[in-house]
């Protein structure tokens, strides 16, 4: 070879070895949420980017899309069913539409708080659910939080289960949710949450649910007046991969992306319910925030003892009981 001829032949090999480390680091997978930037749902989002970035040494990147951009809920999670996104984070109320026994983990004042959702999500019970999904096209990975919801409105604290009489309260396109609002007296209206601000501000539905970190980064307090602490229902997200997505990575990957899944669900929980204590301060100062005493919370139980009883009978009996077994 001549010195010229060398000199190709190695540059040749430098382009071919670059070109090989480049194809190695270009797996960029979309993961999309449905609130804004400085809620749990996106802050889990992103720590879950970052871990996964770290530990591949930027072989994997995750590009969060916060807000909604993407679309709600369901339209994410049926992209991700089509494989035009790779990961999203819908409640489970949302995952019904897929499976209705999600709809055990929303019965109303079922869990005593969020250690005792804890240890029934991330239990056998909460586990089996998960795997439900899996001929769905998708990989249910966590459970994370959303938190305890409470009724907000524009009319008049809820004091009592008479007050909740005739209010149009938005609910999650769930139809668990439409009939427990309806169970107690209300006029359940469904829509996403992208339209509800817009819904409040002009007087379309008169109120809404959710817990304080939705109510705040939402801004609903700019057109709700009463929020009244009624805890009626826990509200878990799940971390849900495109099957399809989760099948393109080799098995090392895979396991990275679990791990990082379970540690950005430790560290998601913790924000969530230190933001929810936090923020219920903040809230104080911008609606009339009212305590649901607890035996008015208990008369709501009872008042919606047929919508729980007719939506437990339409679960399948298997999991009911080992769901009920764990709580
Ligand atoms: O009210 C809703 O739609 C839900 O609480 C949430 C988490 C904002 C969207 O899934």
């Amino acid at each position: 070879l001549t010195n010229k001829a060398l000199l190709k032949t190695v540059s040749t090999l430098g382009l071919m070895l670059t070109f090989a480390t480049t194809a190695h680091a270009e797996i960029t997978a979309r993961m999309g949420t449905s609130l804004p930037d400085a809620h749990p749902q996106t802050l889990g989002a992103k720590k879950f980017a970052q871990l996964v970035e770290e530990r591949s040494d930027g072989e994997i990147t995750v590009k969060v899309f916060s807000n909604g951009i993407l679309g709600n809920d369901v339209n994410m999670t049926s992209m991700l069913q089509s494989g035009t996104l790779d990961f999203t984070v819908p409640s489970t109320a949302t995952l019904s539409s897929l499976n209705p026994d999600f709809n055990i983990v929303s019965l109303p004042f079922q869990f005593d708080d969020s250690a005792h959702a804890d240890a029934v999500l991330d239990g056998e019970a909460g586990r089996a659910l998960l795997a439900s999904l899996d001929d769905k096209q998708l990989v249910a990975l966590e459970y994370w939080e959303n938190g305890f919801r409470h009724m907000t409105n524009s009319r008049r604290p809820i004091e009592t289960l008479e007050d909740i009489e005739g209010l149009k309260i938005r609910t999650m396109q769930n139809a668990l949710y439409i009939d427990l609002f309806n169970g107690l007296g209300a006029n359940a209206v469904p829509m996403s949450v992208n339209e509800l601000f817009t819904a409040m501000e002009t007087r379309t539905v008169d109120g809404q649910e959710n817990p304080y970190t939705v109510i705040d980064a939402k801004r609903f307090f700019e057109v709700q007046k009463y929020l009244s602490r009624t805890a009626h229902a826990y509200d878990a997200l799940v971390l849900v991969a495109s099957a399809g997505f989760m099948e393109s990575l080799d098995e090392a990957q895979r396991q990275l992306v679990r791990e990082a899944a379970r540690e950005a669900t430790l560290y998601q929980r913790e924000q969530s319910r230190a933001l929810n204590e936090e923020l219920l301060s903040a809230l104080e100062k911008k609606m009339a925030v009212n305590v649901v005493a607890d035996s008015e919370r208990q008369r709501m139980r009872e008042a919606l003892a047929p919508v729980i009883q007719q939506h437990t009978q339409a679960l399948d009996a298997d999991v009911v009981t080992q769901f009920q077994t764990a709580l």
